[in-house]
């Protein structure tokens, strides 16, 4: 299978190409590479004889491939899908972005989720395979059992989105504004004397001033949070919010089931961990040891943490999780409301499972 990948480089491709080396994934297929601005460059190394670099406007080019898959972001998507496939181009195409995720010849690829769907796609011929938002990707890996049991009547999602999902600058950025509030007030901090609330209007005086780097979250992150992601969608919801609910239906293949899931996307100074506290109103009083049970066995990543402060603490938090594919599930309690109300804690790889890594697994279905 000849496969086409264009936005390799990026953040979420590096991560795609980390995976698929570690995979051994590069043997079973024949790739080639496209570049938007080094033409004729040289391909990076996966362990077999490829190409150069194609032009990735070029659609004669993009059409010999059988698959492409992009990493590339929602305008290259937007700009060179439709003509590809009014060109008569029948490959399958294999996206990281949000464009086609929600319309109707698509599916959105989850496999420990929806493999069913993706199995019934392909026999049906649906041609677009698109990851997930991150959010709802990792909630479904976390707390899937409990969705594909038909469990849920309805959810919130609170979550703690780290500064990877919105870009590798943001991450950089991030990191540049706990610096600049540590040299800000290295001096009194270095005495153990100095007085805390000189030291806490300091901070507040760097992070207010013109000086301190924000230009791309448009505001400080650092010692703060912002409690809106993406842009303003209908009715009060965030963009980031609406997709917690359609994406996760359209996953779960709910047709006129719908479950509402709805919730509150916040961003927090974590590098590459989102993390979601969930509030889910079971359908009846599942008993707790069930409830662990469908959660740990519904996939191979999910893992449940015992609701315990110590475990709690080494095991639930983006330090633990950051890099890997496990994705723990804690904070597990039935609520004051009720035997119904389920409380829940997950977190995950915002890069890995939210989105390099779902692709990567639909290019091996391609081949099963
Ligand atoms: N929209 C997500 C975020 C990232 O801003 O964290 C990608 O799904």
């Amino acid at each position: 299978m000849k496969v086409g990948f264009v936005g390799w480089r990026g953040m979420v491709g590096s991560v795609l190409m980390g995976r698929m080396r570690e995979e051994n994934d590069f043997a079973n297929i024949d790739p080639v590479f496209f570049t938007t601005s080094n033409v004729g460059g040289e391909a990076p190394k996966v362990g077999k004889d490829v190409p150069t670099l194609q032009d990735a406007s070029d659609l004669d080019v993009l059409k010999e491939m059988d698959a492409i898959v992009s990493c590339q972001g929602g305008d290259y998507t937007n700009q060179v899908f439709q003509p590809l496939r009014d060109s008569g181009w029948d490959g399958y195409w294999i996206d990281a972005a949000s464009s086609l995720r929600m319309v109707d010849n698509s599916i959105i690829v989850l496999d420990p989720v929806n493999k069913a769907s993706i199995k019934k796609g392909l026999e049906d011929g649906v041609k677009n395979y698109i990851g997930g938002n991150c959010t709802v990707s990792l909630m479904l890996m976390g707390l899937g059992g409990l969705f594909q049991e038909g469990l849920v009547e309805w959810a919130t999602s609170m979550t703690y989105q780290a500064a990877s999902g919105a870009g590798a600058q943001n991450m950089r950025e991030l990191i540049s504004q706990m610096g600049a509030i540590k040299e800000n007030v290295a001096d009194l901090l270095a005495d153990p004397r100095s007085p805390i609330l000189d030291i806490d209007s300091a901070v507040a005086a760097t992070m207010r001033s013109e000086a301190f780097p924000t230009d791309n979250f448009g505001t400080p992150l650092a010692g703060s949070l912002l409690p809106y992601i993406d842009k303003a969608w209908d009715k009060g919801q965030s963009k980031e919010e609406w997709k917690g609910g359609a994406e996760t239906n359209k996953i779960l293949a709910s047709g006129s089931n719908t479950v509402h899931i709805d919730g509150l996307c916040v961003r927090i100074g974590a590098m590459r961990c989102h993390s979601q506290a969930l509030t889910i109103k079971l359908k009846k009083d599942v008993p707790m040891s069930d409830i662990e049970s469908l959660l740990e066995g519904a996939n191979d990543w999910s893992k449940v943490i015992p609701n315990e402060r110590d475990i709690t603490l080494q095991e639930l938090t983006p330090t633990k999780v950051t890099g890997t594919l496990s994705v723990p599930v804690g904070r597990l309690r039935k609520m004051h409301m009720g035997p119904e109300y389920l409380s829940a804690f997950t977190v995950g790889d915002q890069l890995l499972w939210g989105a390099a890594e779902p692709l990567r697994r639909m290019l091996n279905i391609l081949q099963e």
